[in-house]
């Protein structure tokens, strides 16, 4: 693997899959082949599982970590060609470079703006390290998509499904504040590359991307969309076509123990209680929320692992 920024970037999900268990149960085998090794993680926005999962899985491959929260350093200017007269300091083409001669890979995380549609269908932080940096970069998060999230939800529902074609859901759900599509997005993609039945349900006029969606059943009925579920992926986003604004708080798309049934509950975290899922979903036998973010860590840990034996 070259890179990590797209589900694309996966050959062969299964035997991905099958490597990251297997890393599970022996996290350091590959002790030695990060040796010498420097991860640098850049943090545009929060985090706390994809942070300490990535920082995680580097260690055990033996890598070095250095952390930067990019608000903590000088503002850096993304346009080609902009005159810097306000309040950006340093220009990527440089940024990108220099920190490319303290890495051997460069983790990226960076959330979209949700008012410029175009500006974060573009994903231009990602696109410009790729662009400018001359290590591999990973894609902690950005502005469409979550795709090591992505993979660790495709571990976690190949460890825990009792059919060898469950039935996954993906329910949206309200939130007082805008979240973007991104974990949904990836989760959507991801899910299209596995051998299972994808149903997704959310409000009406809270339709993903179509070029993301293609041809999953999309159902506005949400019980009727849970009916038979083997899992049930909860996640809040905001409006895609009237982009980024929150049109919808109606508590009753919010999941309860009854509409779960005995389907299993997924989430990315973090999660507000009693809004996205009430308590006794979260405290319930069927969440499975704590397992799925320990295989954070294993997703990110064999990405890492390709990347260095790609090196
Ligand atoms: N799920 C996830 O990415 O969590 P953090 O935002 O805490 O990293």
């Amino acid at each position: 693997m070259k890179k990590y920024t797209e589900i694309k970037d996966i050959s062969n999900l299964s035997e991905v899959i099958k490597e990251a268990i297997l890393l599970k149960m022996q996290p350091f085998e590959f002790s030695e082949l990060g040796k010498h090794k420097n991860l640098v993680m850049l943090f545009f926005n929060a985090s706390l599982r994809t942070r300490l999962s990535t920082e995680k899985a580097a260690r055990n491959l033996g890598m070095h970590v250095s952390i930067l929260n990019v608000n903590d350093a000088w503002n850096i200017e993304f346009e080609d060609g902009s005159i810097m007269n306000a309040n950006s300091s340093e220009h990527i083409k440089e940024a990108a470079q220099v920190i490319s001669q303290y890495a051997d890979i460069i983790a990226v995380r960076a959330f979209p703006t949700l008012t410029d549609k175009a500006k974060d269908a573009s994903e231009y932080i990602l696109k410009s390290f790729l662009k400018y940096a001359s290590v591999p970069i990973v894609n902690m998060e950005s502005a469409m998509a979550h795709p090591m999230q992505a993979l660790a939800d495709a571990i976690t529902i190949t460890e825990l499904s009792e059919k060898p074609k469950p039935k996954v859901v993906l329910s949206w759900a309200p939130h007082p504040r805008a979240l973007p599509q991104a974990v949904a997005n990836s989760f959507v993609e991801m899910m299209q590359k596995m051998d299972v039945d994808l149903t997704i349900t959310h409000p009406e006029g809270y339709e993903l991307d179509k070029n993301i969606t293609k041809n999953t059943p999309i159902n506005h009925n949400q019980k009727e969309a849970l009916k038979d579920a083997d899992f049930v992926y909860v996640k809040n986003w905001s409006n895609f076509e009237q982009y980024g604004k929150v049109l919808n708080q109606d508590p009753n798309w919010m999941m309860t123990q009854e509409k779960l049934g005995n389907a299993k509950f997924m989430h990315c975290l973090p999660v507000r209680r009693n809004v996205v899922v009430e308590d006794a979903v979260l405290d319930g036998k069927n969440s499975v929320v704590i397992k799925q973010a320990n295989n954070r860590t294993f997703a990110a840990q064999v990405v890492l692992k390709h990347i260095l034996e790609h090196k």
